[in-house]
């Protein structure tokens, strides 16, 4: 080849292995739920595949609105930064606060006074301070009425006040439903979009033995051909409510949900499922399903959500091409990043939380 030649090529091959990195900017958010009692410790968390990681959950007084961490749970929580930071220096830490077991009416009362908002926002700010936290995510499920939204938009100026006046670099966020309207009431959008640095889809639990028709549902599609029930269904639904997509965290799970099969040789989508079985299951326990019942294993890139059955077992998940699809999607899109529930849920090698970092 003439130099020129070689010069050209060169340069083509460079721009080929730097189109990838040109067409999207790395996520800012790779997040993770943490829980003590989810079976990994605390000093068994690889940490290095995570931006931000959540600690779950704090609680509530419902007598004083301040936040509260169960005495068994102290050490954990008191630890979690330091930690973390051993093996990840740059983790940001955040405390997470409720979550689907916690008492929705508890955080509706908090919600809904001027003072008690302040007690809560006042005891977030110690808790946070003096554990080494960088912020909070609230995790209310959900608000019940159109004024706990509006009240919600309080709490959330409110917070974002007290952050401001106390010249604090802190973050605020919050899990919220995957659509912008729980039960046709609509999140305090103006407020959560101005007051939070994200809000984090909980883009899965769509389908589950125990509140959906006994057929077999993908339980965290990211596409739905029928228009439906998606994640990508509702981050556009968000945005389109006025939520910027730079504030948007894609909900994964690391988890999936078995189904008992009525006919085995019938293990496709909407195959009938008896309705007394069936439940929540880890990624690592589904991989040693598979290991051990030799299943048969599928990816639907069309739904995108993987699955795998034997005899009349059938379990809907989220497996390493699902969860690569999820991340490529968040990029194209635009989004800030993704959150996974839960870090304890992944197997040995951290398959999962490797796989979105390295995405
Ligand atoms: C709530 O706060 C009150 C008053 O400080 C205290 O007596 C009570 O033990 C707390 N409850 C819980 C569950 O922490
Ligand atoms: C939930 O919180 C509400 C409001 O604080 C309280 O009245 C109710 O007793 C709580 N329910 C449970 C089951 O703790
Ligand atoms: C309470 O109400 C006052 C007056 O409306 C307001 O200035 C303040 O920001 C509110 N919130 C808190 C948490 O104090
Ligand atoms: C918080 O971080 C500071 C500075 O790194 C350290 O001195 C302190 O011991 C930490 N506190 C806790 C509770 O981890
Ligand atoms: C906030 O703190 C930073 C660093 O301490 C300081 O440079 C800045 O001027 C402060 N800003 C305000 C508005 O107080
Ligand atoms: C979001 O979805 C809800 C429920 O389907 C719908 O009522 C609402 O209009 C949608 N919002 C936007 C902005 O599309
Ligand atoms: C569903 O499961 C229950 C409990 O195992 C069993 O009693 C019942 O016969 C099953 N129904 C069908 C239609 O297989
Ligand atoms: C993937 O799922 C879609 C939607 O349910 C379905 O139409 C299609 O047949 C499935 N593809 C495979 C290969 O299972
Ligand atoms: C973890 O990785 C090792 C080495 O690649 C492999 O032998 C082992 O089976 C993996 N464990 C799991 C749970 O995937």
């Amino acid at each position: 080849m003439a130099s020129s030649q070689i010069f050209l090529f060169s340069l083509i091959t460079l721009l080929l292995l730097l189109l990838p990195s040109l067409s999207a900017a790395p996520l800012a958010v790779k997040a993770v739920y943490w829980f003590p009692d989810s079976g990994l410790p605390l000093k068994s968390i690889n940490p290095t595949f995570f931006s931000h990681m959540f600690y779950a959950f704090a609680g509530l007084n419902t007598s004083t609105n301040q936040l509260t961490i169960s005495k068994s749970n102290q050490d954990d929580f008191s630890q979690f930064t330091k930690i973390l930071r051993e093996k990840n220096p740059s983790i940001e830490t955040i405390i997470s606060i409720g979550g689907g077991g916690a008492n929705a009416s508890s955080f509706a009362a908090m919600a809904s006074t001027n003072s008690s908002r302040k007690a809560f926002i006042d005891s977030s700010i110690e808790l946070a301070r003096t554990n080494n936290f960088s912020g909070w995510d609230l995790d209310w499920e959900y608000p019940k009425s159109q004024s706990d939204m509006n009240n919600l938009g309080s709490l959330l100026s409110e917070w974002r006040s007290a952050l401001v006046s106390g010249n604090q670099s802190l973050i605020l966020t919050a899990a919220v439903y995957y659509k912008s309207t729980v039960d046709s009431l609509n999140y305090p959008i103006k407020s959560m979009a101005s007051n939070l640095d994200w809000i984090n889809v909980m883009a899965y639990d769509f389908y589950a033995p125990a509140w959906s028709p006994p057929e077999t549902q993908p339980h965290a599609a990211l596409y739905d051909p029928t228009g439906q029930i998606s994640g990508s269904i509702g981050v556009a639904n968000w945005t389109a409510a006025g939520m910027p997509a730079t504030k948007i965290a894609l909900g994964m799970p690391f988890y999936g949900y078995n189904w008992v099969l009525l006919n085995p040789s019938n293990h496709g989508y909407l195959a009938p499922t008896n309705s007394s079985g069936g439940g929540a299951m880890t990624y690592s326990a589904i991989k040693e399903f598979i290991e051990q019942y030799e299943a048969t294993t599928v990816f639907n890139s069309t739904v995108v959500e993987n699955y795998c059955y034997s005899g009349t077992t059938w379990i809907t998940y989220d497996d390493v091409q699902s969860i690569t699809a999820k991340v490529s999607y968040a990029k194209q899109q635009g989004l800030l990043g993704y959150f996974a529930w839960h870090v304890g849920a992944d197997d040995s090698n951290f398959t999962l939380s490797k796989t979105a970092w390295q995405t």
